[in-house]
């Protein structure tokens, strides 16, 4: 099925976004759009509500509004699973092991900074592509008209 996901390049990977971008392409994903912002800690903590319970919740969103980061909207076969598949393990320690091929073990440091996100289903997507994306054109961005 050619389905959307949400991508996001985190602020240790923007400087890695050509061969991200690069990956993408390999892969036969399509780049649909693309901003980069940088996230108010109000972005992070909407964006990532669904964790605010989670003991890494603060120093993610600390990273996650260390710096811009790129969002995407890509689309190919499988795009979901496909793209999560690319990012590798959560823990970028962990893909060097599992996955040394994989973007969070090329680009990403640790558990927290692991260079790239994805949704992690096609409702998260929708959700996640909304929230960069908005179709209303009323974003929930604090920083964008
Ligand atoms: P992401 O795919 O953006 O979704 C939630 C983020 O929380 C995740 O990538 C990591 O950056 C972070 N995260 C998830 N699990 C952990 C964990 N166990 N410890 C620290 N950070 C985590």
């Amino acid at each position: 099925k050619n389905e959307k996901t949400l991508a996001i390049v985190k602020p240790d990977a923007v400087s890695k976004l050509g061969t991200i971008i690069n990956c993408l392409k390999e892969n036969d994903i399509q780049v649909c759009k693309a901003k980069m912002v940088q996230l108010t800690r109000k972005d992070a903590a909407i964006f990532y509500e669904e964790h605010q319970s989670k003991p890494f919740y603060n120093p993610l969103l600390d990273y996650m509004t260390s710096g811009p980061v790129v969002a995407m909207e890509i689309m190919g076969s499988d795009a979901v699973k496909q793209w999560r598949k690319l990012l590798g393990p959560t823990d970028s320690n962990a893909a060097r092991e599992q996955e040394p091929t994989s973007l969070r073990a090329m680009f990403g440091t640790d558990n927290t900074k692991n260079a790239a996100h994805g949704s992690d289903s096609a409702t998260s997507a929708k959700r996640e592509i909304e929230f960069f994306f908005p179709s209303s054109g009323k974003s929930k961005l604090a920083g964008t008209a």
